[in-house]
């Protein structure tokens, strides 16, 4: 019985061997590879086998850590970066995809934020990101705007000047008016009367801002005892209904704009005199002559 058993599987084994034959391919590196085999005939079969290297990094968690150093402003470039790396060993270290040093120390850093990547022997990474932040060179600071305002003169080609002046913070100051440009000049000219915001900005970047009134200058004397004459003679056949010849002494810029016209008509009667009912007295021209003479405008 024994006996059989063994013959009977030697008689096996040796049918399997003619149908199946066994070759063996060492020493081969991760890849994908066809084998092919042919019988004596030349008939062929083949297959593709794929062989993977395990990978080195399966279960290798890297952490990177760091001691940062922020810059001094927003302009300087010297922030530093200490990194460390846990989790491996023999690492290196490169600093925004750069090449890799031994250290983990990036120095000579402006504020920015920075990927330090720390590889071990076997290829594996960890990687975090550091920010440097510069200090805010405006905490603390108070710009303030002092000005010295020049009012406008009605009835004339706007004359209002704001001259300002920037304090609390690092000079030299640049001056901007309602949200316009920065301008090194502190003065702003030609302006009619409004309120008008200035911002002054000092070389951190730091600003401060006022507002500003430049107001219209008051009538002058001579001017309002003018102004008297031409309500009391004149204003019945020049006001805002009856304008004859398109005159309207009711609008005060009218009589400084047209004051040559009045003096032509109310003191020389030329072409012919006004009012037409009769000349004005001599003290009433006088008034229009001395008013002229002082510079004929709103505020003489
Ligand atoms: C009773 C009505 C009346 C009164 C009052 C009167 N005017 Fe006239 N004015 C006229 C009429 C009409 C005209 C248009 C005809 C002309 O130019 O003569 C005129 C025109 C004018 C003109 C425009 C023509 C120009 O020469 O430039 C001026 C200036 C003027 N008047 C000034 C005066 C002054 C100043 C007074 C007061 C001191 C005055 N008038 C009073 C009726 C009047």
């Amino acid at each position: 019985m024994q006996l059989l058993r063994v013959v009977l599987g030697l008689t096996i084994a040796l049918i399997a061997v003619h149908f199946r034959h066994q070759e063996i391919f060492t020493n081969l590196a991760a890849g994908s590879y066809t084998i092919v085999a042919k019988d004596v005939n030349g008939c062929t079969g083949s297959a593709i086998f794929t062989l993977t290297a395990p990978n080195p990094c399966a279960g290798i968690i890297i952490n990177v850590t760091a001691t940062t150093v922020n810059p001094t402003s927003a302009a300087a470039t010297n922030g530093s970066i200490s990194a460390s790396a846990a989790g491996s060993t023999g690492f290196t270290f490169n600093i925004n995809g750069g090449a890799f040093q031994a250290t983990g120390n990036f120095n000579n850093l402006g504020q920015g934020t920075f990927t330090i990547v720390a590889k071990d022997l076997n290829g594996c990474t960890g990687s975090a990101l550091f920010t440097l932040t510069a200090p805010n060179p405006c905490a603390g600071i108070t710009i303030t705007v002092s000005s010295v305002v020049i009012n406008n003169t009605p009835c004339q080609t706007a004359n209002g000047s704001i001259t300002a002046t920037g304090g609390g913070g690092t000079g030299p100051y640049t001056y901007s008016m309602n949200g316009g440009a920065f301008q090194p000049s502190n003065i702003f000219n030609s302006l009619p009367a409004a309120n008008y915001t200035i911002t002054a900005k000092d070389a951190n970047g730091c600003t401060g801002s006022a507002t500003i009134t430049v107001s219209d200058l008051p009538a002058g004397p001579l001017f309002l005892a003018v102004q008297n004459v031409l309500q009391a003679n004149c204003i019945s056949c020049h006001n805002g209904t009856t304008s004859e010849g398109g005159m309207n002494w009711t609008v005060d810029c009218n009589i400084v704009n047209f004051k040559d016209r009045i003096r032509e008509r109310a003191v020389n009667g030329n072409p012919s005199v006004m009012p037409p009912t009769g000349s004005l007295p001599a003290s009433e021209k006088l008034k229009i002559t001395n008013w002229i003479n002082a510079g004929g405008r709103f505020t003489d």
